[in-house]
Parts: structure tokens; C-alpha cells; sequence
């Protein structure tokens, strides 16, 4: 079963801070996840919420400020004095602290709550400038914003995102299309997700941080795991049971 280091090594650094992916990179995991939104001047930057309130010492919506408004804040010290002086990443920051490694680069475009109009034509054009295309997977809870990017670039993998308990999942998946499912923890136990274990489809669940379900998951046949602690999981998970 494959880790990915969710929002970059977000336990033990600021989420999607340059820190965390540093963090990330250093580890010798599979993958890493990340969440993208679109700036006033329509740059793409890593971040979670829509807002800036909870993980910087600033107040707003990404949406209303420009980049440079946003350079301005900081976003390590809310979780740590140590992590002062962070800034907002731009995706092409986070994109090249993985440039030399061999990471799975897990794009989660955050365009559910606001469309974010022409985001995931960006994130494409980005990924194909840095020749990436076969390092990544862009998800989303907007399965609209998955269709749009197998309509833009029917090569690169996508993943639908789910917070439900699902019913034949694998045809809505098929019928978006999207090439993985990216499922919220405890659904993945369900019986509908078990049927779809037995097939060669992707499954990745977030956000699992206690090794005892970590193993339940990858005993069932989980493609791959979202947490915030990277390092300690992958280290559990080498121990035996
Ligand atoms: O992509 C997996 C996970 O990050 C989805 O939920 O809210 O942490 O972005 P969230
Ligand atoms: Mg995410």
C-alpha cells in the first residue's frame, strides 16, 4: 500500500507550506498531496481553505487577493514559532521542490465551493510546461473539474473525490470519467467499496493517521493512504502487526 504525505507532512509542519513539502520530499514514500485555488490575478497558489484565516495571520478569501496581497502573510507561525516566515506557495513552488524527486504529485483542485473559472486549464498547462504529466493525478470533489481535464488532456490520471457512502460506485466513476477513487476514510470499509477492491480499480482514502486503520486498509487491498504523518506511518507499517 502506497503513503502520500497529505498537504505535504502536515502533522509535523504547516500544511501546504514549502516546509511541509521539503518534509515530504525527504521521505522515501510514494506520493504527496496537494490543494490548489486561483488568486484575484488568477495565479495558482497551495492552500486548503477558501479562506486564509485558519493557517496564516491574515483575514479573506484567496479569490479577493492578488498573489503579492498574499506573499504578505504568514503561514507557519499558527502552527508552530519555529515555521515563522512561511509564505503561500505558488504551484509552481511546491511543484519544484519534487523537480528531482520521484514523488506522485497528487493536485486537488479546490474548485467545489467557488468554480475557480479556468483553474484546471492552468493546472494542465503547468503541468505540461514541466513535463509532468506522467507524475501526477488531479482530483476533486467538482467531479465537473475532472471531466474538464480527461476533455483537456485525456492522458493524465484523474481522481474523483467522495465524502459518501457510495452506491455502484466504479459506473459514476466510469461515467464522469475518472480513473480513481478517492474516498473519505471510513466509507472505504463499506460494502460497495469491497465489490470494487475486488476489481483492478485505484482507491486512495484520506486522511488516516492511526496505524491500526492503516493496516485494516491496506489488508483489504487499498491502493494507497492520505496522512498527515508520513513518516511515523511508514515506519509502523514496515513493523509487523
Ligand atoms: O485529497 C484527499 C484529501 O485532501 C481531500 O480532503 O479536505 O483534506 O482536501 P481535504
Ligand atoms: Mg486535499
Amino acid at each position: 500500500m502506497n503513503i502520500y504525505a497529505h498537504r505535504g507532512s502536515s502533522g509535523t509542519h504547516p500544511e501546504n507550506t514549502i516546509a511541509a513539502f521539503q518534509e515530504a520530499a525527504r521521505l522515501p514514500i510514494h506520493g504527496v498531496e496537494f490543494d490548489v485555488h486561483l488568486t484575484k490575478d488568477g495565479k495558482l497558489v497551495v492552500i486548503h481553505d477558501e479562506t486564509i484565516d485558519r493557517t496564516s495571520n491574515g483575514t479573506g478569501y484567496v479569490k479577493d487577493m492578488t498573489l503579492a496581497q498574499l506573499k504578505a502573510f504568514d503561514f507557519g507561525s499558527w502552527f508552530s514559532p519555529d515555521f515563522r516566515g512561511q509564505s503561500i506557495p505558488t504551484l509552481h513552488e511546491v511543484l519544484q521542490v519534487f523537480a528531482e524527486t520521484t514523488h506522485h504529485l497528487n493536485i486537488e483542485l479546490k474548485s467545489d465551493i467557488f468554480p475557480y473559472e479556468g483553474m484546471a486549464e492552468k493546472v494542465v498547462g503547468i503541468i505540461g510546461e514541466l513535463e509532468l504529466d506522467a507524475r501526477v493525478v488531479l482530483s476533486s470533489f467538482d467531479h465537473g473539474a475532472i471531466r474538464n481535464v480527461k476533455q483537456l488532456a485525456p492522458h493524465l490520471e484523474t481522481a474523483a473525490l467522495f465524502m459518501e457512502v457510495l452506491v455502484d460506485p466504479l459506473d459514476y466513476v466510469r461515467a464522469i470519467p475518472a480513473d480513481a477513487l478517492h474516498l473519505f476514510f471510513p466509507s472505504a470499509l463499506r460494502p460497495s467499496i469491497r465489490q470494487v477492491l475486488e476489481t483492478d480499480a485505484i482507491v486512495r482514502t484520506f486522511t488516516v493517521n492511526e496505524i491500526q486503520y492503516a493496516r485494516v486498509l491496506q489488508d483489504i487491498g487499498v491502493t494507497a493512504i492520505f496522512t498527515d504523518f508520513p513518516e511515523k506511518i511508514m515506519m509502523d507499517l514496515k513493523e509487523k502487526s
